[in-house]
């Protein structure tokens, strides 16, 4: 873990509560994809956690939701404002069981992790699917990101207004190799009954410190409990035990 000052260089709407920031500063401690950055938020006693998206040299790409105070006041800070991060938190993905077909699931903003996967896969030439699922068209998004990369994608909106009307759960490949998804719970329940194959799941819990300290974001796994912001947020399928 490294608390690094960035500068902010690009802070853009990518949709209509969805932004797209861009950062450089140091970048060393980031190891994995699937792994999150501590934002401090001026005014905010805890910070906020944001999965990296994407990784240049000492460029780094945030995509957030604006859902409260903390990532609308993010989503007012323009180019050139300084931004204190924790960086290299969390376990992240861990890309040597993914076999040659690789499928991918994202949830609305637990797509974004999935990015920087989806681009270390294809660098290791793994045939690479992806399933995104979205509850409506405007909520679309890096579909041709993922294309470019050379996935083969599949996006369902709950309203059918792109894509394929449903779940991304309701539109899973038969063939695949092994599987990777991130998103919100009620959907990595289903997303855990519905696949065939072992994979890594990410929680994006609710956290207090974010970075071991205060067991604020304990789950049960088969291991015992395990802290999703240190031990996870990626957990292995057969190490989780859902709890009502
Ligand atoms: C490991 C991890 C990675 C994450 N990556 C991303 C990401 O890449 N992009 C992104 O948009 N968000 C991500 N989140 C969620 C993000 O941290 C929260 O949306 C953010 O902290 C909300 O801050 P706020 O001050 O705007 O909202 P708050 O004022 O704190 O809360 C406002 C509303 O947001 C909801 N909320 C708060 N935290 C979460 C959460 N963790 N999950 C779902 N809803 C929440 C609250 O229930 C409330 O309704 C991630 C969370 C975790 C734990
Ligand atoms: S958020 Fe404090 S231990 Fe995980």
């Amino acid at each position: 873990m490294k608390d690094c000052i960035f500068t902010v260089t690009g802070n853009e709407k990518l949709r209509p509560s969805v932004m797209l920031m861009k950062l450089r500063g140091d970048t060393s401690e980031i190891k994995r994809p699937g792994q999150f950055v501590n934002v401090k938020i001026d005014g905010f006693f805890l910070r906020r956690p944001i999965s990296v998206c994407d990784l240049e040299g000492d460029g780094l790409t945030l995509i957030y939701k604006t859902v409260g105070k903390g990532t609308e006041k993010m989503s007012r800070m323009e180019k050139g404002a300084k931004l204190d991060l924790l960086t290299g938190l969390g376990n992240g993905f861990d890309t040597s069981f993914s076999g040659e077909r690789p499928l991918l699931i994202g949830g609305g903003v637990g797509t974004p992790p999935l990015y920087l996967l989806a681009k270390r896969l294809a660098e290791e030439k793994k045939n690479v699917s992806v399933v995104l699922g979205f509850n409506t068209s405007d909520e679309v998004f890096f579909e041709d990101e993922f294309r470019a990369l050379g996935c083969a994608v599949t996006v369902t909106t709950a309203d059918g207004s792109a894509g394929t009307k449903g779940f991304a759960t309701d539109a899973l490949p038969e063939d695949y190799s092994y599987f990777y998804a991130c998103g919100p719970e009620p959907m990595l329940r289903a997303v855990f009954k519905k696949t065939v194959t072992s994979g890594q799941l990410s929680f994006e819990e609710r956290m207090g410190c974010g970075f071991g300290a205060c067991m604020g974001c304990s789950c049960k796994t088969v291991t015992g409990y395990k802290r999703i912001c240190k031990e996870g947020p990626v957990l292995f399928r057969e190490e989780i035990i859902w709890e009502d």
